[in-house]
């Protein structure tokens, strides 16, 4: 039985509460009834030791045979993640010895009572009983990864994927993944319930991410109950998409990250980062002979064809030495990608225009 195509994002303004609830209760009642077998099917007779055996498994298939896209180059034990349906902590205690800090939410509170038990020796694991469709309570932008395993399979409604596909781009930093598995095998002649949820052919999750935002970098299993997708929220999450391609092309001719005044205190100021490339809260030395001895704040805005100029400080008040040299530090919220420094501002006068790029890492 085919399903008309829906918007994925116009589908979220629908009336969700039944979905909801229906959800919540089924899986309050398998938390109490038979967790261990409601959350790995495979067995009846799971004991502790098998069960979360199995989720190191899962955790050594799915992603430590994939951290060259999950961590690009960042070590785990600096990355917080999220995983969505975390369960009663089956595949969480594996994250966890991995990653820095493991959120785990899930709908069923009975879910989330067991977690809080079993992973009770985790510092480093946060567990949040949510509202089954979003991430509300959460903070944006504040996780470097996010998962999910046999949970969307059993979710009834495309529009609750879609809501949660929605949000949790809004909680990734830019430069991040967000890795999760769906049902994609055909759809059953039964309405979907919370058990065999609903089927997304490979057609609807490339619309969903592009209404989201992410980009599909790979995608596996199409048409199976094990379809997996790779949403990735880009580094230039920030600008206009058709501006990304314009911004790469820039980082790549980027020879040095020069800004220079022309027009400083009657005089050419350079202004020259120590490096090509920095990061947001990192310190970077710079150095402005012209203006040794006075303090300055360096700003940047992002300036390309059509663009609305995104602006903001790159470090403020910074000191220079007597030969101009100075640490200055990042400001945290500068945003990922390739800035222009526009601006420099000595000694509490008026900002002067510069010129020059800069690359921003993602955070
Ligand atoms: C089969 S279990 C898998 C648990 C865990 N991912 C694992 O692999 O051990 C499915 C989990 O997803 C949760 N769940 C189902 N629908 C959900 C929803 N809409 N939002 C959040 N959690 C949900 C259930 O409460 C249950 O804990």
């Amino acid at each position: 039985m085919s399903r008309a195509p829906e918007d994925p994002i116009d589908s979220v303004a629908k009336d969700l509460s039944g979905d909801l609830n229906r959800m919540e209760s089924d899986w309050d009642t398998r938390a109490r009834t038979a967790p261990e077998y409601y959350i790995a099917s495979g067995r009846q007779d799971w004991n502790k030791e098998d069960f979360f055996r199995g989720g190191e498994i899962n955790v050594e298939n799915e992603v430590d045979s994939d951290l060259a896209n999950i961590c690009r180059r960042r070590p785990a034990s600096r990355m917080r993640m999220l995983e969505i349906g975390c369960g009663a902590g089956r595949m969480t205690r594996a994250l966890a010895r991995r990653f820095g800090e493991v959120h785990g939410v899930d709908i069923s509170s009975a879910m989330i009572e067991l977690a809080t038990a079993n992973l009770s020796d985790l510092p480093n694991v946060r567990l949040h009983k949510n509202n089954g469709k979003d991430l509300s309570g959460l903070r944006s932008h504040a996780f470097d990864f996010a998962f999910s395993f046999i949970v969307f399979q059993h979710i009834p409604s495309l529009a609750v994927i879609a809501s949660y596909v929605n949000d949790v781009y809004r909680c990734l930093r830019p430069g991040s993944l967000f890795k999760f598995q769906v049902q994609g095998g055909r759809e059953s002649e039964s309405p979907a319930d919370t058990w065999v949820g609903v089927t997304l052919s490979s057609q609807e999750a490339h619309a969903l991410a592009n209404a989201c935002g992410f980009e599909v970098i790979a995608e596996s299993g199409e048409g199976t109950q094990y379809y997996w997708l790779w949403f990735w929220k880009p580094e230039l999450a920030w600008m206009p998409r058709r501006l990304r391609s314009t911004a790469r092309k820039v980082a790549e001719s980027l020879k040095t990250a020069r800004a220079t005044s022309a027009s400083l205190f009657g005089g050419a100021v350079d202004l020259e980062f120590s490096c090509r490339r920095i990061e947001p809260g990192g310190q970077y030395a710079v150095t402005l002979p012209e203006l040794a001895g006075s303090a300055i704040d360096v700003a940047y805005e992002f300036t390309a064809p059509d663009a609305k100029p995104v602006a903001g400080v790159v470090s403020r008040w910074c000191e220079l030495d007597s030969r101009g040299r100075a640490t200055v530090t990042v400001a945290a919220d500068t945003p990922a990608g390739i800035v222009k420094v526009t601006k420099v501002r000595a000694a509490g006068g008026r900002w002067r225009r510069a010129h020059g790029w800069i690359e921003v890492a993602g955070a």
